[in-house]
Parts: structure tokens; sequence; C-alpha cells
């Protein structure tokens, strides 16, 4: 049996996650699920074991475009390590689209041989020996959005390719694919993926054009829900909108992708940065960073390798955020419950001006009483804050400058006596 190599230091965890998939697929289907044989394991149902919690990583496609070869997936690869990207948890490491280039006679698609002169075996063993995973790129069509050979006709050759090499993720993209079934499509895909015998995180990228959040999950581990970003703040508002509406289908082994990370881009303040990568952190979003991780400015890096943003995202109960106060003047509140039973609220600030924001305990589902509130961005504690229920003025109150984000952890205390 094949295991991904971030559970191969741990057979337990990896035991555990392969257990609770089982458990999963047969409350899911209300069909009984046998227990895989160990080496039918991974092509059975390895969802929650790639992605129980939403993939992080990086991505070549926001900033590089097709400017993509192996000098600069090796120094990113180094740095993810030297940043602590990598200890950040960034651990997938996906060259986009352009690395290819045709067929051989045989049908085994050919890495451009100019700017992959090694081949992709040679890089995929470079990147694993850093201790990251390798991702790919392919496209469901005759060919990739930017005019490469993708992978129609192919699926069973290109995943057997894929897994030789060493690909541990691939992002399959919609282009050129007009007039073909989607789920069907992507669950060809799938079970090929699953027939090449390694498990390999299924990226599906069709814009959510064909409403992947009613099928996706179970098919893939993450699935686009809207066109591609740009790295502006209209992007980031527009996406959220677009985003936001499909909290439901989000959890373990599955979510929906809001597309990758433009923060450190240029193209926004650090202000707005904060708040796309906290809406990202609290959509329970995929976080692939998709900017030049050897230059990185220290504001850049502050918000990449925040760890308690990162574990809003990563926290293992997986439920994606959802606005709970919508105020006309510009104003949102964001929460996501985590499963230590404390919540994480952001207040966002769409207006021109700064935005005194507000928010009683009954509207993030805690009980009236004393909380511990932690500002996650200033990595300070601001203390018990009460709210019984009753006063106007205990609610909890913070300023939020233009475009941009408080965000918080609040854990209730214990109820005490009297309370
Ligand atoms: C599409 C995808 C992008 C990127 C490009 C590559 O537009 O949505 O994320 O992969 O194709 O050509």
């Amino acid at each position: 049996m094949t295991i991904p190599a971030h559970l191969r230091k741990n057979p337990a965890k990896a035991l555990a996650a392969l257990l609770a998939v089982s458990v999963l697929a047969a409350c899911g289907t209300g069909k009984t699920v046998k227990e895989p044989a160990a080496g039918q394991a991974a092509a059975a149902a390895p969802a929650a074991v790639l992605a129980p919690v939403p993939p992080m990583g990086f991505n070549t496609w926001n900033k590089f475009g097709c400017n993509v070869d192996e000098k600069l997936i090796r120094e990113t690869a180094d740095a993810m390590v030297e940043t602590g990207m990598l200890d950040a948890g960034y651990k997938y490491l996906v060259i986009d689209d352009c690395w290819q280039v045709e067929r051989g006679a045989d049908g085994r698609i050919i890495a451009d041989p100019q700017r992959f002169p090694a081949g992709m075996k040679a890089l995929a063993d470079y990147v694993h020996g850093k201790g990251l995973l390798f991702g790919i790129y392919s496209d469901i069509g005759p060919k990739t959005c930017a005019g490469r050979p993708g992978a129609a006709g192919f699926f069973d050759i290109d995943a057997a390719t894929y897994a030789e090499w060493g690909v541990d993720y691939i992002k399959v993209d919609w282009c050129h694919c007009d007039d073909l079934d989607a789920p069907t499509e992507y669950a060809k895909f799938r079970d090929a993926l699953r027939r090449s015998g390694r498990p390999i995180v299924l990226s599906i990228c069709e814009w959510g054009r064909n409403d992947p959040w009613k099928w996706a999950k179970g098919v893939g581990q993450l699935w686009r829900t809207t066109a591609d970003i740009g790295d502006s703040w209209d992007s980031v508002v527009w996406i959220v909108g677009a985003n936001s509406r499909h909290a439901d289908a989000a959890g373990p082994g599955g979510w929906n992708d809001p597309d990758m990370l433009e923060v450190g881009n240029g193209g926004m303040t650090f202000d707005e940065y904060k708040t796309h990568f906290s809406l990202w952190a609290i959509m329970a979003a995929p976080l692939m960073a998709g900017n030049d991780l050897r230059a990185m400015t220290e504001e850049t890096r502050s918000i990449l390798l925040n760890k308690e943003v990162i574990a809003v995202d990563q926290d293992p109960l997986g439920a994606q955020g959802r606005v709970v106060i919508e105020r006309g003047y510009g104003g949102q509140v964001w929460m996501k419950p985590l499963a230590d039973g404390s919540r994480a609220v952001a207040f966002v600030n769409y207006s021109k001006g700064d935005l005194d924001q507000y928010v009683r305990w009954a509207q993030i589902g805690l009980p009236p009483g004393p909380a511990k509130v932690r500002d996650l961005w200033a990595g300070k504690d601001l203390g018990i804050h009460t709210d019984m229920g009753r006063h106007y003025n205990e609610r909890f109150q913070v300023k939020v400058p233009s475009h941009g984000v408080v965000m918080v952890r609040i854990w209730p205390e214990p109820a005490r006596p009297g309370n």
C-alpha cells in the first residue's frame, strides 16, 4: 500500500485516517462499505487521507505563468524550507501550465526538454528530498488553457506516468471541454489515478461552471468555485462573495477552492493582503501561495507565516466559516467554529474609512458569560470579555481599517456556578 509521505512518518495517524475514511464513506452513502484489504486501501477511498484539512503549498501560475523551469522549482523548494513555509504547513510544490510540450509515439507526455532537462522524475526526487510533495497540472480536454497537450484520450497513460514520476497532486483544468460532462470526466480521471496505485490529490479546476459543490466531493479533494483570481482587491471581494455560497459542501476530504493566493504579488496593500489571507483561512480554503517565495518582504512573510491564522484554516473540524453579520455600510463579521469549541471571528471592512465593528456572543453561537479573546494578527491576548446577553454595551467591539480585517479567536471560559 502506498501512503502519502506526510503520513508515512506517522503510521498511527495514517491508520486512523484510513479507518476514518471507511466510516465516512459508510455514513455518506448509506451503503455498507467493506473494509478495504491492505493492497486496495489507496484505491478504495483515499479522499479523507489525502486532504483531511485544506491542502497547503505553492503553485507557479499566479506569479510566473508559463515561465516555469526546473531551476525555479528547485530554488522554490529550497526557499520553502529556508523561509519556514514547509514548517508552517505548505507542503505541495505544484507546477502549473506549460511544463509539457508534446506526446511521444507511445502516447507518453513529454516535459519541455529545454526547461526541464533533468526530467520530471529527477525534479520530483529533489522536491521529495526536501520533505515536500510534488504537484503538476493537466487538462481534461485535448489541450491545456495555454495550448499544451491535455489529457483527453490519455487518462490512464498519464496517471501511470505521473505515478512513476512521484507526483502527489494534480490540478486538472477544463479548457476545450465545452461538450463534455464534468462529473463524468473528472470521475474517469479519478479512476485513472486510482488505477495508478499512487495516492494523488486531484484538484478540480472547472471554475465552478458545473456546480462542483454538488458532485465533486469523493471525486477530487478540492474544486475551484470561481473564475481565476487577479491580484486586486476587487477580485478578492468578488471571489469571496461567490465562494461563501457553498459552505455546506466543504469538510474533511473535500474543499471549496476560491483559487490560489495573491499575497506578496504587489497589487494590493498590506491590509488588503491580510484580509485576503484571513478570509481564505476562515473559509477553510486551500492555501496555495502564488508569489515568489525566493524574494519575500517581511510583510509578505508575516502574512503567509502567521501560524495562528493558518491554524484556523487547518482546524480539524473542517467547517467553512460563514458571514454571521452583514452590515449595510460595508462591514461583515465572519465566524468559523473550531474543534476545541472556540470560534474564529473576522471583522472585515469593505468601506473607504475606518469602521467600528462589534459582535454579541449569541451571534457566534457562544453561551452568555466570560470568554477569552486573542487577536491573531497582533498575536496578543485581549483578556476576558464578558457578554451576559443582556446589555447593549456588553458587545465585543473593534476598530477595523478600510479594506482591513481584525481577526480574533474566542474561547468560552468554563461555566461557573451562578453564571
Ligand atoms: C486556467 C486556470 C488557472 C491556470 C491557467 C493555466 O485559467 O483556471 O488557474 O491554471 O488555466 O493556463
